[in-house]
């Protein structure tokens, strides 16, 4: 064996023996830093007859090469090692019981949430999504606000910048555009609720730039305003958990519905507290109606065959009736004791048959 076959044989195992990234670290540069015994062996050449050059340069080349290759596997290796040994220690047993210090809450929002789902999904309701950033069409135009509609301005719409092509995109205003987005996949009879977070410019004790809403739409062949009405109440009934609730239908106009109704729930604030069904004052907590026959067209439903109805909930202003919260804004800031105090406990998950609250 000559001299650098026995210097490769070493090289090779220290790097082999290398048990971690310093170690490896360590024997790179001593093989192949500015003083490693390869490059100290390279300026030996300059020193060496041509033919000797001509015989060892490419020996020592091949050499290094070799060096370089096994020193990358090598720390390829290690962080699969590495990896797998985090993979091993950092494993969870989501089988042992919740540990008694973790104080996270459920927010009530997302409780209300769940909630909303369990009393519909019970009705027959199935869950629909999409996208918070929307096209006009889908917001606007496809609900018969055409563009110039005074309908626009009442929305409050945070824009994003326009595109080259003049096109603007926007934060959904509504939960409305899903009603377009599920008749335009899926044919009649369609009954969907699609709960999710909506957008507006605006912010005071009721309003805040981001809330949540719930859609509600029902196509079918004889759907009906008493479809719409008891719908309502059922769920209001369920969801406050009374056998009675006030509530008041005022005729109203949206450009999607036709004939149209904006429903309130009766309250009263007592000391800071709100109680629900009784009192005179009242919250608007959605608005309804059939869904106009230029909706349908749009979305390729034939009004001459279906009708249906729709509804828009407020899914704050429910929670905030229903666990009397007074004022909308607490719940986006994050303020921990607020969250402890009406937070709910994560193992509660709201069903029917276990109680909702
Ligand atoms: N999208 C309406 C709003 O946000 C509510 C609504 C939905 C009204 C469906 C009628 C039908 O105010």
């Amino acid at each position: 064996m000559n001299r650098i076959d026995t210097l490769e044989r070493e090289l090779l195992d220290g790097i082999a023996a290398a048990a971690d990234e310093p170690s490896l670290e360590a024997a790179r540069v001593a093989a192949l830093g500015k003083k490693g015994v390869i490059p100290e062996l390279m300026k030996g050449l300059g020193a060496m007859t041509p033919e000797e050059r001509k015989q060892q340069g490419p020996l020592l080349n091949s050499l290094k090469d070799r060096v370089t290759d096994a020193i990358a596997a090598r720390r390829e290796a290690l962080k699969e090692q590495a990896l797998e040994a985090r993979l091993a220690t950092e494993t969870v047993d989501v089988t042992l019981p919740v540990r008694p210090e973790a104080r996270g809450t459920i927010h009530p929002v997302r409780h209300v949430y769940d909630e909303v789902i369990q009393i519909f999904g019970d009705l027959g309701f199935a869950v629909a999504e999409g996208p918070h950033i929307e096209d006009d069409f889908y917001n606007f135009t496809a609900l018969n606000i055409p563009p110039e509609h005074p309908a626009r301005q009442e929305h409050d719409t945070f824009y994003l910048r326009e595109k080259p092509d003049g096109t603007r995109k926007v934060l959904r205003t509504h939960t409305s555009p899903v009603q377009i987005r599920t008749m335009l996949a899926q044919e009649p009879p369609i009954r969907i609720i699609a709960p999710g977070r909506t957008f507006r410019s605006d912010s005071d004790q009721t309003h805040t730039p981001m809330f949540h809403q719930i859609e509600g739409l029902v196509i079918d062949e004889t759907t009906h305003l008493g479809h719409l009405k008891w719908v309502l109440e059922e769920f209001c009934k369920a969801f406050f958990e009374v056998d009675k609730v006030k509530m008041r239908f005022r005729a109203s106009h949206f450009p999607f519905t036709e004939p149209s109704m904006e429903v309130d729930i009766g309250y009263r604030r007592e000391g800071g507290q709100i109680r629900i069904g009784e009192g005179d004052s009242w919250l608007e907590i959605l608005g309804s109606g059939m869904v106009h026959p230029n909706v349908l067209i749009a979305s390729g439903v034939d009004p001459a065959r279906y009708q249906g109805f729709a509804f828009g909930m407020g899914l704050d202003r429910i929670a905030m009736l229903k666990y009397g919260i007074p004022d909308l804004r607490a719940f986006f800031e994050a303020d921990l004791r607020w969250l402890r105090h009406y937070g709910f406990s994560a193992l509660d998950l709201p069903t029917l048959a276990g109680g909702l609250s």
